[in-house]
């Protein structure tokens, strides 16, 4: 009888600790930036003080990851990130976390999301909840015209 109570408590335990796992795969990301951008820096802190999990790969040259994520021209900013674990998803530039939650939340069937150049009042960019800039999806496939994913400061 003893021991069947000890199983069950042990079951009880594993069942606890692997709910939590799942989730955090889904919160753990990497940051490729510069060493030297301030900007970047500061989205970083944010993102790691919103309980993501994140690895920083500092590197000087960014072009090589933007092309391997397929970030278009028009839609690059300072630096990139990738989240998920089995289902990964390209985060561009100072995207704010509503915007992230949103895309971790309803997984749409998008590369990424992005917010091209450096919008005064986005997150990193001395965040303003009231500045107004648009988040850009990127589609499934490269060749994908971005849409707007959300509007900020609406
Ligand atoms: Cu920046
Ligand atoms: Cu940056």
């Amino acid at each position: 009888m003893t021991r069947r109570i000890t199983a069950c408590f042990a079951l009880a335990g594993l069942v606890t600790l692997v709910t939590p796992t799942l989730a955090d795969e889904e919160k753990t990301m990497t940051v490729y930036k510069s060493p030297w951008c301030g900007c970047c820096e500061i989205w970083t802190e944010a993102v790691e003080a919103a309980g993501y999990k994140v690895v920083v790969e500092d590197m000087e040259d960014l072009s090589s990851i933007k092309q391997q994520a397929g970030i278009p021209d028009d839609m690059q900013a300072c630096h990139t990130a990738v989240i998920g674990m089995n289902r990964k998803y390209i985060i561009e530039g100072h995207v704010p976390l509503e915007a992230i939650d949103k895309m971790m939340s309803e997984r749409p069937d998008i590369r990424g999301i992005a917010v091209p150049g450096m919008p005064q009042g986005s997150l990193g960019m001395g965040y303003d909840p009231s500045a107004e800039y648009t988040v850009y999806s990127l589609g499934e496939t490269r060749s994908q015209t971005p849409e707007p994913f959300l509007t900020t400061g609406r």
